[in-house]
Parts: C-alpha cells; sequence; structure tokens
C-alpha cells in the first residue's frame, strides 16, 4: 500500500485532469528549439493511460525561471508532445484567464489541453505552504473546473510552488505514473540497493557533491564511488596533485578554495572507497593525447579520461550489482572526447547490475549514445533526485501523502 494516492485509486473516465509535468528541457540558446525531449517521453505513459480511459486532459508545466533566456512559452513543449503522442494537442496562451478556462469547459473526453508556462504567473515561485498556494488566482480559477489533480512532476518534487503542491489542498489527487515509478525504483536503490553498489558521478560540477559523497558512504547507500570530470580534479587537488593553471582555475569557477579541506576530510575517512582517474586526455594541435599522472601538471584541459582509466573503472564495476551513474566523463559534446563517456556507459549498459542513469546532460548522453532501452532506470530528476539521495523530504510527495490522509472528497 503506498503512502500516497495512484491513479490506480480513480476512475478518470469522463473526468476532467488537471496534471502537472516537467517538462522544463534544455533548449538551443539561439533558436529556443527543444534540444531533448525525454522528459516528454517519460510521461507518456500517463498521458496515454488517461486518454485510453476516456479522461479530458490539462497539462500544467514550466520551462525556465523568470528572467533567464530560457523562460520561454510552451507552445513548442506542446508540438513536440503531439508529435511524440501522434495524437491533437491543442495550445492555449493562457493559464487561469478566461482563454484557458474556455477551452477547458470546450473539452471532450480523450482531448489533451497545454497551457500556458506556469511561471508566467509571478505567485507561482512564492514561498508559500500548499495551504497559502490554494488561495492562488491559479489555484482558484481552475480547481473548480476539474476532478481531478495528478502530479507527474518528480524533476520538480523539491519545489515547494503554487502549481505543484497548491491543488493538493482542493482537490482529490495522485502521483502521476512517471512520479509513482521514479519513486518507488529509488527507493528500492537509493534506500536498500543490492550490493556491491558504484556511484560513479562525472560532469562539471563538484561543489554540492562533496556532501552527497559523504552521506552515501556513511550510510553505506555506496560501497565505492568512482569520479571523472571536475569532481574528480577536485578530489586529485585535495590530494595535493598539482593539476596545472587551467585546470586549477576551472575549479574555483565552480567551487570554493576553503571545499578542498572539506574534499580531504571525506578522502581521509573513505580512502579505500574513493577511486579516481589514473590518466587523461588533452587536445594537443587539434588531436587526443593521453597523460598519466605522473604527467602533471599540464598547461591543457584534462577533457577526459584516459585508456587506463577506462581499464580500471570497468574492473571496478563489473563487480557491480547496482550502478547509479550521474554526470558524462568528459567533455562529451567534442567527439575528440567522448570516447571514456562512451565506453563507461557502454560497459555500464552491457553489464547485468541494476544501473539508474540521473540528471539532465548524462541522460542527453544515453539518449545519443542509444543506450536508453538498456539503462534499467532513467530518473528525470536533478535537484530533486540529489535531495532524494540526501535523504531529504520532497515537499511534492509530502503534498501527496498529506492528501491521501485527509482524503478530500474522493470522486472515484
Ligand atoms: C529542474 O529542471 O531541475 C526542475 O524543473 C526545477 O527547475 P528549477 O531548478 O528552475 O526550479
Ligand atoms: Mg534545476
Amino acid at each position: 500500500m503506498k503512502e500516497y494516492n495512484t491513479i490506480d485509486d480513480f476512475d478518470v473516465c469522463n473526468k476532467t485532469i488537471l496534471l502537472r509535468v516537467d517538462f522544463n528541457l534544455p533548449l538551443d540558446k539561439k533558436t529556443l528549439k527543444i534540444l531533448d525531449t525525454t522528459r516528454i517521453k517519460l510521461v507518456l505513459p500517463t498521458i496515454k493511460e488517461l486518454k485510453e480511459k476516456n479522461a479530458k486532459i490539462v497539462i500544467l508545466a514550466h520551462q525556465g525561471r523568470r528572467g533567464s533566456w530560457d523562460f520561454t512559452s510552451m507552445e513548442n513543449h506542446a508540438k513536440a508532445l503531439e508529435e511524440l503522442i501522434g495524437e491533437k494537442v491543442q495550445f492555449v496562451d493562457d493559464i487561469f484567464g478566461e482563454k484557458a478556462k474556455h477551452a477547458i469547459q470546450n473539452l471532450e473526453n480523450g482531448n489533451i489541453l497545454f497551457l500556458n508556462n506556469v511561471r508566467k504567473f509571478s505567485g507561482e515561485t512564492e514561498k508559500k505552504s500548499a495551504e497559502d498556494h490554494a488561495k492562488s488566482e491559479l489555484v482558484q480559477n481552475l480547481y473548480p473546473l476539474a476532478d481531478i489533480f495528478i502530479n507527474d512532476a518528480f524533476a520538480a518534487a523539491h519545489r515547494a510552488q503554487c502549481s505543484l503542491i497548491g491543488f493538493t489542498e482542493v482537490l482529490p489527487c495522485c502521483a502521476g505514473r512517471l512520479m509513482e515509478k521514479e519513486l518507488t525504483t529509488l527507493e528500492k536503490v537509493i534506500k536498500n540497493p543490492v550490493k556491491p553498489s558504484v556511484f560513479l558521478f562525472g560532469g562539471a560540477k563538484f561543489s554540492d557533491l562533496i556532501v552527497t559523497i559523504e552521506h552515501i558512504l556513511s550510510n553505506k547507500t555506496a560501497d565505492k564511488v568512482i569520479l571523472t570530470g571536475l569532481p574528480a580534479n577536485a578530489f586529485l587537488k585535495a590530494k595535493n596533485y598539482n593539476l596545472g593553471k587551467v585546470n586549477e582555475s576551472s575549479l574555483l569557477k565552480e567551487g570554493k578554495p576553503e571545499q578542498f579541506k572539506e574534499i580531504k576530510n571525506v578522502l581521509d575517512t573513505f580512502l579505500e572507497h574513493i577511486y579516481l582517474p589514473i590518466d587523461f586526455a588533452i587536445s594537443e594541435n587539434g588531436k587526443r593525447k593521453e597523460l598519466t599522472l605522473n604527467d602533471l601538471p599540464s598547461d591543457h584541459n584534462l577533457f577526459d579520461i584516459g585508456e587506463k582509466t577506462i581499464e580500471k573503472f570497468r574492473e571496478i564495476l563489473t563487480t557491480a550489482k547496482t550502478v547509479f551513474l550521474s554526470g558524462p566523463c568528459g567533455v562529451f559534446e567534442n567527439p575528440l572526447f567522448q570516447k571514456g563517456t562512451k565506453k563507461i556507459f557502454n560497459f555500464i549498459s552491457e553489464s547485468d547490475a541494476f544501473s539508474i542513469v540521473g540528471g539532465g546532460h548524462t541522460v542527453a548522453a544515453v539518449e545519443q549514445l542509444h543506450l536508453r532501452e538498456k539503462i534499467s532506470h532513467i530518473s528525470t530528476g536533478g535537484g530533486s533526485l540529489e535531495k532524494f539521495m540526501m535523504g531529504e523530504k520532497l515537499v511534492v510527495v509530502e503534498a501527496l501523502k498529506n492528501a491521501k490522509n485527509k482524503k478530500i472528497m474522493n470522486c472515484a
């Protein structure tokens, strides 16, 4: 028995459903074209099920943040959804005004309506409780037109925002299929992984990762942690390796000098559990060249892991029964430096271990390598996944649980 309702708890036929999804997608900075639709693809089972069950579906979503270049309308998202689902998706350039309300009232069973970016409503991101968000214009205008609120936005489950929690106070509500799958799988893998478990972190950020690594090694969620990319460089620096000026300055652009002391403490406690690269690839005269730890410092950026490291990490991964993967092993966008990511990701996808991948860039790399079908679970979460790994409560999930306990008039 789940602590929150699921779609199985309701008869959705003929009902108007407010469906909150997370379609916050990577866009091209110049053209604003959508670059990766994984988050849409992973919500399709929910939308298809609701459609087959003859519900009227109203989609609420956000893109970007106010003031940021990727803060756009959802019109392209609606088109992308229409293409992926192969059914008509109506878009209205409105959230809770007359246009939106009129469109909702005119829906027929099985219709899909996509409303505009909920963050265009300034109250969306105000820091408030679910109870106070429920009093907002957004909730007050929309909820009388709907029967059920379904939250399938796992990637935004750490945000206490209006359209994510406000409706749980006034409508019967439940988790969508993606939310349910993410929570069930992560519960299993993060809280009780089949051992040995290996967590591999790469990518271009290390500052927030230090506490995560310490947490998962302390509570034995992870038996081994493998590092590549910037996190690896940060840990090498903390071990007193001189990486060279360019590499050290990229570290300081992302993190703070005092963090190397924190890393040193983590290394002192968990030295045998943390695995770092022993060789690297750099670009010299436009060609890939590999160098070892002994060749450091280097005047060149360390853009990928080298052959010896790939072999070393492959051996560690062979023993794993659970593998968690977040962050590419190098600068994956550049074909010269795809080798580490390609080899490691391919190896993980071929192994029998339960594999889980998280983080936008990592999911995009998996997609580009055509490995999506071979990974056991792709998590749509970024910040929400990090919070989950830290054992913190997700405010959206808590709201769904509270709503189940309160039993708001069930229309099933
Ligand atoms: C995400 O992409 O991480 C979520 O959609 C949340 O977006 P935010 O970090 O802008 O709140
Ligand atoms: Mg984010």
